[in-house]
């Protein structure tokens, strides 16, 4: 039975600052930003959005009302939760109305968290094939003002309906792991911003990259020639880039020309967002099927997760029959065509707004944002929240 990606939606806040903007304010070459880390522009979450709302307007998209019924298991992969104990899932569950008889959790390992959704999703579709499984990545990406980090922010969500017969991409049951207990990325729970050592982070990643592509190779026999494209964990753009180009040499002309060029390609919806952790894979997957169309049905992607901490898999995907038909492309054009600039002091002050942490209560002004599903304010220490639609 083939099992894996059914659906698959995006969602990013409205507001993003551009990047050679935040560079002169920060007395750097642009160069740096747009070239050196290959980043355009970087999504800003309003005080209207947060991982639960981000995911829910990502899932909204895709679902019909046949998935809200066969949708038995919600698995929220996230590093920027808002709550120490009830899932983000659990809420997301309540906003899109879906069938009661589900399960519904939350799952966490940096930016690593979706993968190991999608891995249990297809094995609760193995034993249970007429199931779906919603599995939602989603994070706003904190480093702090003024901090190295800085340019490697971002917010958004990405949403997939795992199946059996999916209609995108069916995932292959070869995959390569890895766990090492590392220091190189981590948010203690009194922080809501990360610690990163950027150059150590950077290596690790390189080095678990080399580790599960090796292992891979060797457990299935295959190599650069038999893939189409990787896609990887994009903190930001430049990094995947020099994790492939360790291993090109590997690859005759040809194939580094494809993967070069599909590279690219993957890049393009995350230089524009900026770093979404655990969707940040999945929003290069969405970039590479919706911004190439001559991509043939019968070929092989791979994918290439990265959670700091650190754990990195190496899986893959084939590409179902007619999956053009089933990408949301129109819809993420006009996301990303209407969204607003900010200046970078609006950006500061959006930044240092935060929500109450004394109980008191505060609403907010929904109607600046375009989004369906919103924060609407804080009463007793809960957040509450509004789907515009019911
Ligand atoms: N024109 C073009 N490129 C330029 C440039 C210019 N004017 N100035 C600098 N650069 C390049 C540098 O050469 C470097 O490229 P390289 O890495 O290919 O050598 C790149 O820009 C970044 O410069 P660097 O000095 O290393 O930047 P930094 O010390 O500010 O740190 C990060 C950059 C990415 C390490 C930092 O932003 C960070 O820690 N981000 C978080 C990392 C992360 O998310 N890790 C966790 C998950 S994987």
């Amino acid at each position: 039975m083939n099992i894996g990606i059914d659906k698959i939606g995006f969602y990013a806040p409205h507001l993003y600052v551009d990047m050679n903007n935040l560079a002169l304010a920060r007395n750097v070459e642009p160069a740096k930003f747009t070239i050196g880390i290959g980043q355009e522009k970087m999504s800003i979450a309003p005080i209207t959005q947060d991982p639960v709302t981000l995911a829910a307007n990502a899932a909204l998209e895709i679902l019909d009302e046949q998935d809200k019924e066969k949708i038995d298991f919600v698995i929220f992969g996230t590093e920027s939760g808002i709550d120490n104990s009830k899932s983000a899932g659990v809420y997301v569950h309540g906003l899109l109305g879906l069938n009661p008889h589900a399960r519904s959790v939350e799952l966490k390992q940096a930016c690593y968290g979706a993968t190991a959704a999608i891995q249990m999703a297809k094995g609760h579709v193995a034993l249970n094939p007429e199931s779906k499984v919603l599995v939602l990545a989603s994070d706003i990406a904190r480093y702090g003002l003024n901090t190295s980090g800085e340019s490697t922010q971002g917010a958004g969500a990405v949403a997939l309906v795992i199946s059996a017969d999916p209609k995108i991409l069916a995932l292959e049951d070869k995959s390569a792991y890895l766990t090492d207990d590392i220091m190189d990325f981590w948010r203690p729970i009194y922080s809501d911003k990360a610690f990163v050592d950027g150059k150590f982070s950077n290596e690790q990643y390189i080095l678990f990259f080399q580790k599960v592509w090796e292992s891979y190779k060797s457990k299935s026999g295959l190599g650069l020639a038999d893939f189409e494209a990787i896609c990887y964990h994009l903190p930001y753009t430049k990094m995947g880039l020099k994790a492939l180009r360790t291993v090109l040499e590997q690859g005759t002309e040809k194939d580094q020309e494809r993967l070069v060029e599909n590279y690219q390609i993957s890049t393009t919806y995350n230089r524009n967002v900026g770093n979404i952790y655990t969707g940040s894979l999945y929003l290069s997957l969405l970039s590479l099927l919706e911004l190439n169309e001559n991509l043939q049905a019968g070929s092989r992607i791979g994918l290439f997760s990265y959670g700091s901490g650190a754990v990195g898999e190496f899986f893959t995907g084939i590409l179902q029959p007619n999956y053009r038909e089933h990408l949301h492309v129109d819809y993420h054009k006009q996301l990303f065509d209407t969204r607003t600039e900010v200046s970078v002091p609006e950006y500061e002050e959006i930044f240092e707004k935060t929500l109450p942490i004394d109980g008191s209560t505060v609403e907010f002004d929904i109607d600046s944002d375009p989004a369906t599903i919103c924060l609407s304010g804080m009463k007793d220490n809960m957040r509450l929240y509004i789907n515009k639609h019911n």
